[in-house]
This record gives C-alpha cells, sequence and structure tokens, in this order.
C-alpha cells in the first residue's frame, strides 16, 4: 500500500519525540497501519536548531500554515501549539483541504474544536487529538469508543502532569516551588507558558475536552471553574499530610439534572484534599489518572504518563495509524449537530475564555 505522507509542524519536544518514534518503532507502526508512515515535510520557526533528531532528509517550510496545500501530503499533524495564529489557520487549512489532522494542542481544541469538527465532519477529513488529553493514556479512545454504550455519570482526575509534578515533589522533598516548576519545564512537561499548568487552565482545556465526550455537550472552556496550585505553600501540603491527606490538583466534570429536568454541566479545576488511601493520591511525579463512571461499565481508572515527549508521541502516532487504516468515525462521541449545549452548574470562578 502506499505511505500515508505526513507535514509534521512543530519539532520541539513532541515533535521531536514522534520522529524518534516512526524511527524506533518503524515496523511496528507499519504492521499496525498496513503502510509506512512518512514524514516528507517539517516546520518550526528555526531551521537551523539541534533538535537531537536528523530532518535533513525532509522538506522544510518556513510557513507552516502552507503545508496544508502541498500535493506530496495526505495528513498535517500539528505540534506547534497555541489556541490561535498559525496553529489554527494551519487545522482550518488542513481540513478545508480535506486532509486529515492531527493535533496534541488541547488550547486549540478547548476553543475552536466545535468549529474544527464541524468543519471535518463536512469535508469529510479526519480529526484527531488523543494526545491533547493526558499524554499517553489512550483516555479520548477509551471514553468515546470504550465507553461508548454508557451514560457517563462523572469524570474526573489529574489532568496537568506539571502541577501534579510539583505537589508530589513538594510533598516527597520539601522542595520549592519554583525550584520543582523549574525541573518539571526542563523535562519538556509544562507548556510554552507555564502559568496555564500552574494556574489551572491546562486542565481545564482538558477537562472541557473530556465532558465533551462523556456527556456528548458541545464544549464550554469558558464555564470551567478554575483555581490552580500557585496558592499552594508548603505548610498547606505538611497540614494535608498531618490530617491524613495529600493535596492534588483535580478536574471534575458531572451532569446535575434539576427538579424540572434541566440539565446543566458542572466542570471544575481546584487543589483537593485526597485521603492518603484513595487510588489519586498514590499519583505522582508527570503522571495522569483520569476515573469514569459509567452506568454500565462501572468506574474505569485510566492511568500513565500525561506529559513528556514519548508518552504524547505514543498518542499522535495512534491517531497516524487510525488515518491510515481509513478510519472515519466523528471527532468526538457524537456528531456536532447532535450534541446539546447545557446551562453551566456550580457558581466559582470561570476561566471566562
Ligand atoms: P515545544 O515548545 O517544545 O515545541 C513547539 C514547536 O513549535 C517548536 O518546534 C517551535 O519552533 C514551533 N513553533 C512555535 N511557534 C511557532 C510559530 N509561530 N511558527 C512555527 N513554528 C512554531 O512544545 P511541545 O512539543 O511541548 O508541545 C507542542 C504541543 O503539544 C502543544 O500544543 C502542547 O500543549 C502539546 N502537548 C505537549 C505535551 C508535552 O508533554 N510537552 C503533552 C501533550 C500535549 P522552534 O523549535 O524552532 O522554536
Ligand atoms: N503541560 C502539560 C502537562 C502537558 O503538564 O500536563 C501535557 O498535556
Amino acid at each position: 500500500s502506499p505511505p500515508l505522507r505526513i507535514a509534521l509542524a512543530g519539532l520541539g519536544t513532541v515533535g521531536a519525540g514522534m520522529i524518534r518514534l516512526l524511527e524506533t518503532n518503524a515496523d511496528i507502526v507499519r504492521a499496525r497501519a498496513g503502510r509506512p508512515l512518512e514524514i516528507v515535510a517539517v516546520s518550526a520557526r528555526d531551521r537551523s536548531k539541534n533538535r537531537g533528531v536528523d530532518i535533513s532528509r525532509f522538506a522544510w517550510e518556513d510557513d507552516m500554515t502552507a503545508m496544508a496545500a502541498r500535493g506530496d501530503v495526505d495528513v498535517v499533524v500539528e505540534l506547534v501549539g497555541g489556541s490561535d495564529g498559525p496553529a489554527l489557520t494551519l487545522a482550518r487549512n488542513t481540513i478545508a483541504a480535506g486532509k486529515g489532522l492531527v493535533t496534541a494542542n488541547k488550547a486549540m481544541i478547548a476553543h475552536h474544536g466545535m468549529e474544527l469538527a464541524r468543519l471535518a465532519e463536512a469535508a469529510p477529513a479526519p480529526l484527531k487529538f488523543e494526545a491533547a488529553v493526558a499524554g499517553g493514556i489512550p483516555v479520548v479512545k477509551g471514553l468515546r469508543e470504550g465507553t461508548a454504550a454508557n451514560a457517563i455519570e462523572r469524570i474526573y482526575g489529574i489532568l496537568n502532569g506539571t502541577s501534579n509534578y510539583i505537589l508530589s515533589t513538594m510533598e516527597a522533598t520539601g522542595a520549592d516551588f519554583s525550584a520543582v516548576l523549574a525541573e518539571a519545564q526542563a523535562k519538556g512537561y509544562a507548556e510554552a507558558d507555564p502559568t496555564f499548568d500552574v494556574g489551572g487552565i491546562d486542565a481545564a482545556h482538558k477537562l472541557s475536552i473530556l465532558a465533551g465526550i462523556a456527556f456528548g455537550t458541545c464544549i464550554d472552556f469558558g464555564n470551567v471553574e478554575c483555581e490552580g496550585i500557585t496558592g499552594v505553600r508548603a505548610a498547606d501540603i505538611a497540614q494535608a499530610d498531618a490530617l491524613g491527606y495529600v493535596i492534588r490538583l483535580i478536574g471534575m466534570a458531572d451532569v446535575e439534572t434539576g427538579g424540572d429536568g434541566t440539565q446543566r454541566l458542572l466542570q471544575r479545576v481546584k487543589p483537593c484534599l485526597v485521603p492518603k488511601g484513595h487510588p489519586l493520591a498514590h499519583v505522582t511525579g508527570a503522571t495522569n489518572a483520569v476515573v469514569a463512571e459509567g452506568n454500565f461499565s462501572g468506574r474505569l481508572l485510566f492511568q500513565g504518563a500525561g506529559a513528556g515527549d514519548g508518552p504524547t508521541a505514543s498518542a499522535v502516532v495512534a491517531d497516524l495509524i487510525d488515518i491510515a487504516r481509513g478510519e472515519t468515525s466523528a471527532p468526538f462521541s457524537i456528531p456536532v449537530a447532535e450534541m446539546v449545549a447545557m446551562e453551566p452548574a456550580g457558581s466559582g470562578a470561570r476561566t471566562g475564555r
């Protein structure tokens, strides 16, 4: 079979990880995809930067938004980031050209996922974003397909690796917040703007995407109640410990049904006390964990690396394999036209964006 020809925008932590994965696991990937996955063109800001991977055999595009128009490209992988700007232009161009788009960009999906999904369904073109939520954990596929027969009653978990790395390291070593944040940045876990991690915004992006999939609702990022970990002090962690708890940044979404039958969507990200015996208390480092409660499946726990080059590249390439095999399902659990827009529940401070 002919190769799936890929244009790759973004050669940072995840982009370089994807090139390494495709080299190391070429045979496995070819066997699972039924054909080779071949990068033909790449783009980033600085052509001369040493990225630890060989990009000399790929065509270089100065303007990444032009990648979609290349005649030798079947699918574009967007690993640049940013909710708007060139990443969004590239996404729109790619789908409009009827080509597949794979992205790890949760900010873009949280803000523009409905528009992009509508475009993808109309084109039709595959739009896939497994890597956008919880790094290497196949939770998008798990929820979209694995729990497809269930009414999901609640979804919650640890959705930001950087914050979890900071909280669990402070807990284990008593280290200072900013020193541990610098470690997380050096390991490639943090966003380009780390205030998204420690301010809870990144977890809110992911929660809004998961809620859309789990409840069949339109993504509503602006109504996620959001508080990050910047106010958590070493003294708070010590106090929690003395009482038998750890502190974790938890994202939680459920649907409240009022007396009149109206359904309201509660989405909340905040630091929570977790009893030391609870499975989420044992989630340390950049690990993520997502709990989904289905009415027939019961409680499911998805756990694994939530950030970093290898795990995130693993999710990106899994999406590419699906596209190579010709998988054509709608981006979310149901087509956008069938989604309901629910009123928000709760009364805390919202992201409002
Ligand atoms: P990096 O900052 O490491 O890499 C970003 C890449 O995009 C760089 O190669 C950079 O170019 C390029 N880039 C940035 N702005 C532009 C621009 N205006 N035009 C052209 N190229 C540009 O980010 P990550 O690899 O960490 O993240 C990429 C995406 O994956 C983001 O959406 C992020 O949220 C998401 N993600 C990241 C995870 C992680 O663990 N790191 C996990 C899950 C998702 P140059 O190198 O030349 O500066
Ligand atoms: N900055 C994100 C995190 C990357 O720390 O979880 C993975 O989405």
